[in-house]
């Protein structure tokens, strides 16, 4: 018998309503427009409103994927939650957002850093394919303001909030997550981290005033970490598929730095319209930022039934995953949506 692939039935997304730009944050820090658009390619950002928490900001992009997915809460057998800004240390977010949402299934939070959904994704694929569950959701949610300086140029200019989220679905036909591959690289944690507030250095005056709470980055060594794992993880996850990375419709990379795409697509060959991109509206969404670019591709008609997209995560841990998935007939059910800001290539 073989095993059902999981299959993206439903997508939503949410962003918040307050608008960061390059010139507000001008305002703040020694920085500029110019300098922010040439080593990031980042425009805008969107930044919670009071009105904003990571559960309320789950839930709304979790009931559009239900709705075009046809389920509501009830039907869900899994929600699968990747996070690393939860509302509270304890409960996990998922819990939370399983109540909010009105379901009754069990309810997973995973934490891997920007690549959390990409495992997300695949972890839920799996108790698909094994026939466990049945209508799962993977949301990936990321309040990551909370955990930005404001004061340190170097990050808090990458950096936006949002939310997105899929449904996975048994699939009768050849769609759905054909492979994938994960990785963890622990050893150069140190590069990117939120260094106190945890068990090692627990919440305290000194962290406050060494401003220890909030995400420290050694960005060179990240940015040549993520070009690294781009590349390789794009010709492994298409390898595995009997495929290239040129064979793909559409890749959809991390959104973190459109200079990180570039470097990629040149040693790659590839032209950069094979890369999705709406960095420049959002920034480094982190968990959220894979699904936010799918859900925006499928919207704008990008993807399309029985196209092929390859999707590269990576972020802290030092952490990377990748998956290849073909669309399925659901994506007939997108109304597709004129880009209206253009984008950048
Ligand atoms: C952070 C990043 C944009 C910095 O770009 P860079 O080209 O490496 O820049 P550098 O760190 O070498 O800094 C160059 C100069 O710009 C300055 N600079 C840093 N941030 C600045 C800002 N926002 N505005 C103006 N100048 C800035 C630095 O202080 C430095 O000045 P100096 O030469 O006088 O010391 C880049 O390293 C990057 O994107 N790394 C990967 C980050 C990432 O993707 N993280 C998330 C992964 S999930």
């Amino acid at each position: 018998m073989t095993m059902p692939r999981a299959e993206i039935t439903g997508w939503g997304k949410y962003v918040p309503g307050k608008v960061l730009t390059n010139d507000d944050l001008s305002k703040m820090v020694d920085t500029n427009d110019e300098w922010i658009t040439a080593r990031t390619g980042i425009k805008k950002r969107h930044i919670r409103t009071e009105a904003d928490t990571t559960t309320s900001m789950a839930c709304a992009a979790a009931h559009e994927a239900l709705a075009v997915a046809g389920l509501t809460p009830a039907d869900l057998d899994l929600i699968v939650v990747a996070n690393s800004s939860p509302d509270y240390l304890l409960p996990a977010p998922a819990n939370l957002i399983q109540h909010q949402l009105g379901a009754k299934c069990p309810a997973l939070t995973l934490a891997a850093g920007c690549s959390g959904w990409v495992y997300s994704l695949v972890t839920a694929s799996q108790f698909i394919q094994t026939g466990a569950y049945k209508n799962i959701i993977v949301i990936g949610v990321e309040l990551i303001s909370y955990a930005i300086d404001y004061t340190d140029r170097s990050t808090c200019v990458l950096f936006g909030d949002g939310a997105a989220a899929v449904i996975l679905q048994p699939s009768q036909t050849e769609a759905g997550v054909m492979t994938f591959e994960l990785g963890s690289d622990g050893e150069h944690a140190q590069h990117l981290m939120v260094p106190g507030g945890g068990t090692r250095k627990p919440l305290s005056q000194e962290v406050v005033d060494n401003r220890e709470m909030y995400i420290r980055m050694n960005g060179q060594e990240v940015f040549k970490f993520a070009t690294r794992k781009l590349i390789s993880c794009l010709h492994n996850i298409t390898g595995s598929a009997g495929m290239s990375p040129a064979d793909l419709d559409l890749i959809i990379p991390h959104q973190a730095n459109l200079r990180i795409i570039e470097y990629a697509a040149d040693k790659l060959q590839l032209p950069m319209s094979k890369f999705f991109i709406n960095l420049h509206k959002y920034g480094n969404t982190s968990t959220a930022s894979i699904p936010l670019a799918l859900v925006e591709a499928i919207e704008e008609g990008r993807l399309k039934p029985g196209d092929v997209t390859g999707m590269v995560a990576f972020g802290s841990g030092l952490s990377w995953a990748g998956a290849v998935i073909r669309m399925g007939e659901a994506l007939a059910k997108a109304q597709p949506q004129a880009e209206v800001e253009g984008a950048l290539v």
